[in-house]
């Protein structure tokens, strides 16, 4: 078991890390406690659940008046509490739930898939989409508590886990060139290291968002990779999924790098770390073989860093660590993010 106690500006919250933690809390759970939970594990919780359906096209203000209303209906009050237990979906929607029920209701969020264990889980951060608009309506409103616990990695499609340790690479490389080499010796023991692997990434991710909780600065640079990332999964009507797509980003943004003469060790060794995540995605080439430049380039334009004359992108630093680049938003930048592109997935 290990703890961590994350301070931000709704209070300090604590995080615990322990293997079998999770049949634990459920066998203690006091009267008043009201679990919402993906309904993957219908066969595995019982008591007082509400389902939510892990549907990215469910992740809506709509779902959230239902969970309101189906918490209501089974007799939750103002001095509740929510346990909820899922991966991103769930956790966005539990945070609209908790905040939203009555002025606001304590809980506790269990995330049960890798990115949600070594990512999302703190950070206090929520979105809902909004018709065609991913993450249109958020906010923030952390858990009182968070428990990790990594027997939930046992299921997780290999797409999944790879997508989560493409998280944690990218958190813990923008830490420092020590949080990545500490990474890449857990990553070598993973899946046995897990729980030491997810310590050592939220220790990372924690101070990004307590010197930067509202993302002014520094935790902008964790959108490392997700420039071309978010770009490559719409521009493959989204056959790459988010995780690959941020080891894909990480590379385009290194090749990027690379041309610029200013990638060095640090970037390479990030940049070999990645191929290995990515022989984990199953049928990869053939997915990105679906790539449509015009649709990539529209949603790279798109990205939300960017101002009016710039795009804004998050490179690797020299030394270690990433930076945030502000690239002059011509054509001939395009041309340079196409070949970055093409020096990491082919001439899709
Ligand atoms: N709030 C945040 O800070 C934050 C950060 C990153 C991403 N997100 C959001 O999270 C969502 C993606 O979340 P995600 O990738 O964690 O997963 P998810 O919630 O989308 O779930 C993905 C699939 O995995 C299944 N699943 C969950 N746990 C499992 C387990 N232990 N074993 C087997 N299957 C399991 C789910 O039923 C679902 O089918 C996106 O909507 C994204 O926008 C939120």
């Amino acid at each position: 078991v290990s703890e961590l106690t994350i301070t931000s500006s709704a209070g300090r919250y604590d995080v615990e890390i322990a293997e079998g933690g999770f049949a634990a809390l459920v066998a203690e759970l006091p009267e008043d406690t009201f679990i919402v939970a993906d309904d993957f594990f219908r066969d595995r919780i019982e008591g007082r659940v509400v389902w939510i359906s892990a549907e990215e096209r469910l992740k809506t203000v709509s779902e959230g008046e239902r969970l309101l209303g189906e918490l209501r209906e089974a007799g939750a009050r103002r001095s509740s509490h929510l346990v909820a237990v899922g991966g991103g979906i769930v956790q966005d929607l539990a945070t609209f739930a908790a905040q939203q029920f009555m002025r606001g209701i304590r809980w506790t969020y269990v995330p049960t898939t890798l990115l949600g264990m070594a990512d999302s889980c703190i950070g206090g951060k929520s979105s809902l989409n909004v018709g065609r608009f991913k993450n249109l309506a958020g906010s923030y409103f952390p858990p009182e508590r968070v428990l990790v616990d990594p027997e939930f990695i046992a299921t997780l499609p290999a797409e999944d886990v790879a997508g989560g340790l493409a998280e944690a690479a990218k958190i813990t490389f923008c830490r420092g060139p020590e949080a990545f080499a500490q990474h890449r010796r857990d990553y070598d023991g993973f899946p046995d290291s897990a729980a030491v692997l997810l310590h050592h990434t939220l220790a990372a991710k924690q101070w990004f968002i307590e010197i930067d909780e509202f993302d002014r600065a520094e935790r902008r640079l964790l959108n490392f990779g997700h420039t071309f990332g978010h770009a490559l999964e719409a521009g493959t009507t989204f056959a790459v999924s988010h995780g690959a797509g941020v080891a894909l980003g990480v590379r385009c943004a290194i090749a990027l790098t690379r041309e610029r003469g200013e990638a060095d060790e640090h970037a390479d060794e990030l940049d070999a770390h990645c191929v290995r995540l990515l022989d984990r995605v199953p049928d990869l080439a053939q997915r990105l073989g679906t790539l449509d430049r015009a649709v990539f380039e529209r949603a790279f334009k798109g990205d939300k860093k960017h101002t009016q004359d710039e795009f804004h992108v998050i490179l690797p630093a020299p030394g270690g660590g990433a930076r945030e680049v502000a690239l002059p938003a011509t054509d001939d930048t395009m041309l340079a993010v196409h070949r970055a592109v093409s020096a990491t997935v082919g001439d899709a």
